[in-house]
Order: structure tokens, then C-alpha cells, then sequence
């Protein structure tokens, strides 16, 4: 298909699972071609904490995220237009996403005023006082040039009375539809809204509903893993995202455990992000194919088993281990920074309090959770993915009393 028929990004089916709802597809943006699903690292302040744009490229990183509200505030949307937008100013040639902001501030910004017209705010940095709108989160999503902006909506607990999640998705419907016509470059930036209303499927139904009617080139389906149960998460997916259309993509926001993956991706979700990964990687805890490993316990002082056995030379799946055995074969993370890195050695790097440990263990979660979905797709592809999920609900632990 020519290019100009297509927005600026767009969804390429490839195979629907047999037996499940998850999608094996690509996404075109304007910095290239991504498979899906994906999982995103974060960037909050237009940096992956503790891990470098090489790191990411070496470990198959596609997409990044970056957030609207840290970017305003510091070091300015204004300034990074000036350095010719945020890719090239933090030095990333490959896909971004930011989010609107909202999220942001109804989790860090002092003395809150929501109206119809937007939120007014004290920023978390210098207590200066804000006001973000639908309009301003788009401008200065637009001066930051990412591939796909987020509109703004507003995050609400998830147990909030249903009047109240009613008139807040309401709102949120008018504020993308504001974002829309917000929008100044439709051609090289994609506009996704997002899916609000909480547990109540009438209110899940108005809100996709209204959103697929302005046509957008994304749906996101926010207010999830907020405290909530997995269980409840996946009743809220198996009735949320059969709304969306099949031809775009379709993103759960703030996901990243694997059980979690897994039960979206069965739902047909295409794209995730979390802090997770970095979050507790720099803190010390390891995703490993059998689990958490905190790294800090003293069980670790004398282990010279590698960091993660499998990943250090293999896939974490079995199908992918028996299809590709050695990790050098491996065409997409190429090479293998972890492979001479003893638990020992991390175990006494974050006892030394030495950055390095941070460092590692982030871009360890990171490669763990990519490589994760890159074995997700060969599933799919495979008709296999139920199988996968009973594995790794094993191996993981998750099936342990
Ligand atoms: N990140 C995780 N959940 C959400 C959400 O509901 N809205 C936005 N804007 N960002 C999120």
C-alpha cells in the first residue's frame, strides 16, 4: 500500500493466534517498523534510568516512552523543539511515545484543580504553578515530535463511585476530542486516545465507543493496574477490547508483569509500558525466567551461576530454546552482555553501593522482559501461546500456594 494512504502510524496484521485473541503484527511509524506485541521501556525524563541508547538498541529495544509533564517542566518542550525535537535531542533514531501528562500529575503534582477547561497544578520540582490541557499537552507533544502522543485524560482511582468515573470518562472523551483538533502535525505524529471507566462496562463501552467514532490511529485502555486484581484486569480486557478495531494497534498502559503480558496479549493487545523493569532492577530485584531474584540476599555472596541461567545463554521458552538453542544465533539481540556476569559479582555490586549494579540490573530486566515478548511472538506464530502461558505461570512461580 502507498505510504500516503496509511496516517502516520498504522498496524499491520500478520496472524491471529489459533486459539486465543493475540495479535502477531507490525507497527509503522515514521522511525521505522516495529513487531508487535511489543513491550516499551520507560523514559520518564527522556531517559531510560540507567540505561543508554546503545544498551537499548543492543538489547532490541523498539519503541521508547517519554512523559509529557517531566519534559514541560524540565528542561522545557520549548527547548527540546529548539535542539529539533526529543529523538534527536536524547539521541534515539528508533520510535517514541509520550504520554499526555495526566497520569503524571494526578500522581505528583501538589494542589490539583481539575476543570472542564484542564488542571492546574504546582509542579513536583520547583512547587511553580502549571496549567495543562488537552491543547497544551498537545503542543508541547507536538514540539517534542514523538511518534505517537497520548491525549490527555484524567487518572482516577479505580474504586471511585460510578458517577464519578462517568462524568471523569466523559471528560476525557471531550479532551481527546480537544486533543484532535489540537493536533498541528497529523502526518508525522499519531494521536492515540484512551480507554477509561473502570470496572463498569457500560461506561468502558461509552468511552471506546466514542473514541473509535473520531477515528483515531491508536486506542489505548487506561486506568488498569491500578490496584486492582489481575483477575479483575482481565474481566475489564475480555469486554473492553473486542470495542476496538481489529486495524489498529492497541495499548495497555502500565503493565509489565509476565502473567499480566500474557493475559493481555491473549486479549489482543499489541503494545505495554511499565517503570517496573528499571524500577526494581535498580533496587536490586532480577526478573528471571524462575522468578524474582533479590539480589542482595546473602545467599547470593558466593553464587557463580550466572545471572540468569537462560537468558544468559538461551530463550527463556522452551519452544524458542529448542528452535534456536545458543543465544549467538539469535539474530535480533545479537550479542550478550550478561553471559560472564555471576550473581556474586551483582550481589557484591549493590553491596559496594556501585552504580555499575543499577546499571546492570535495569538493563537485565529490560532484556529479560524484550526477549519476553520476542518468544511471545514466535508462539503466536506458532499456535502455541497457551501452551507458553502454562510454562511460564510455572516456571515463574506464579503457580505456587
Ligand atoms: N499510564 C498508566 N495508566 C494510564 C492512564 O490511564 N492514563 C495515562 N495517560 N497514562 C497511564
Amino acid at each position: 500500500m502507498a505510504k500516503s494512504e496509511h496516517p502516520a502510524v498504522w498496524y499491520e496484521h500478520l496472524h491471529t493466534e489459533k486459539y486465543t485473541g493475540a495479535r502477531r503484527g507490525r507497527i509503522h511509524t515514521p522511525h521505522g517498523t516495529f513487531e508487535t506485541p511489543m513491550f516499551m521501556p520507560v523514559g520518564t525524563q527522556g531517559a531510560v534510568k540507567g540505561v543508554g541508547t546503545r544498551e537499548l538498541k543492543d538489547i532490541g529495544a523498539q519503541f521508547i516512552l517519554s512523559n509529557t509533564y517531566h519534559l514541560w517542566v524540565r528542561p522545557g518542550d520549548e527547548l527540546i523543539a529548539q535542539a529539533g525535537g526529543l529523538h534527536k535531542y536524547m539521541g534515539w533514531d528508533q520510535a517514541i511515545l509520550t504520554d499526555s501528562g495526566g497520569f503524571q500529575v494526578f500522581s505528583l503534582a501538589d494542589a490539583r484543580k481539575l476543570k472542564e477547561e484542564g488542571v492546574t497544578f504546582q509542579n513536583h520540582v520547583n512547587g511553580d504553578k502549571m496549567f495543562l490541557s488537552p491543547e497544551v499537552a498537545m503542543r508541547i507533544q507536538n514540539n517534542l515530535g514523538s511518534d505517537v502522543m497520548m491525549q490527555l485524560d484524567e487518572a482516577i482511582p479505580y474504586f471511585e463511585t460510578y458517577e464519578y468515573i462517568k462524568e471523569s470518562m466523559q471528560r476525557s472523551l471531550r479532551w481527546a476530542e480537544r486533543a484532535q483538533v489540537a493536533h498541528k502535525n497529523p502526518d508525522t505524529q499519531a494521536l492515540f486516545g484512551i480507554v477509561q471507566g473502570a470496572g463498569f462496562k457500560a461506561l468502558r463501552t461509552e468511552s471506546a465507543n466514542g473514541l473509535v467514532g473520531m477515528d483515531l490511529p491508536g486506542y489505548a485502555v487506561g486506568g488498569l493496574s491500578v490496584g486492582e486484581s489481575k483477575k479483575e484486569m482481565n474481566r475489564v480486557l475480555d469486554f473492553t477490547m473486542p470495542l476496538l478495531p481489529e486495524d489498529k494497534p492497541r495499548y495497555l498502559m502500565g503493565v509489565a508483569a509476565p502473567d499480566s503480558l500474557i493475559d493481555g496479549v491473549i486479549r489482543g493487545v499489541d503494545m505495554f509500558d511499565s517503570v517496573l523493569p528499571t524500577r526494581i532492577g535498580r533496587k536490586g530485584t532480577l526478573m528471571t525466567r524462575f522468578g524474582r531474584v533479590v539480589i542482595k540476599n546473602s545467599k547470593y555472596k558466593n553464587d557463580f551461576t550466572p545471572l540468569d541461567p537462560d537468558l544468559s545463554y538461551y530463550s527463556p521458552n522452551p519452544i524458542r530454546r529448542e528452535q534456536f538453542g545458543n543465544l549467538a544465533q539469535y539474530d535480533l539481540p545479537n550479542y550478550n552482555p550478561f553471559q560472564n556476569l555471576t550473581r556474586s559479582y551483582l550481589h557484591h555490586l549493590f553491596n559496594a553501593n556501585e552504580l555499575l549494579g543499577a546499571q546492570l540490573a535495569s538493563e537485565h530486566n529490560l532484556r529479560f522482559l524484550l526477549q519476553f515478548m520476542e518468544d511471545m511472538r514466535t508462539a503466536i506464530e506458532n499456535d502455541e501461546l497457551l501452551a507458553f502461558r502454562e510454562t511460564v505461570m510455572e516456571e515463574y512461580g506464579y503457580n505456587k500456594p
